[in-house]
């Protein structure tokens, strides 16, 4: 039996075994995720949000205690999810991406109203 990770907004996903930590599985699938403690659950940057009906190992103590309140909103720390099943996880741009996106989006703006 295996267990599958899915990364949206990319829609890669991968089959792993189950027990597999959200982020082994996106690293063997070539997505980034953001990590500065390597994985130890002290960073917090690896915050991805599980879409509902996703099949993860249930939260432990620590994990919880990381979260503070925002496992109830759907948010994991993809260190210390563990796949079971089916799983799918909206994985948060980079702050640095998100910044240029931003960027270029009011750039776009900008420029239609010269037309
Ligand atoms: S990698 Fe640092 S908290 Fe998950």
């Amino acid at each position: 039996m295996s267990a599958k990770v899915t990364f949206w907004p990319s829609g890669v996903g991968i089959e792993v075994k189950p027990g597999t930590s959200v982020l082994s599985a996106a690293r063997k699938a070539g997505v980034l995720i953001q990590t500065r403690c390597g994985g130890n659950a002290a960073c917090f940057m690896c915050k991805v949000k599980v879409r509902p009906g996703s099949d993860l190992m249930p939260i432990a103590d620590e994990e919880r205690r990381k979260l503070a309140g925002l496992e109830a909103e759907g948010y994991r720390l993809a260190c210390q999810a563990k796949a079971r099943g089916q799983v799918e996880v909206d994985v948060p741009l980079d702050p640095l991406r998100a910044a240029v996106q931003k960027l270029l989006a009011k750039q776009a703006e900008e420029n239609d109203d010269l037309w």
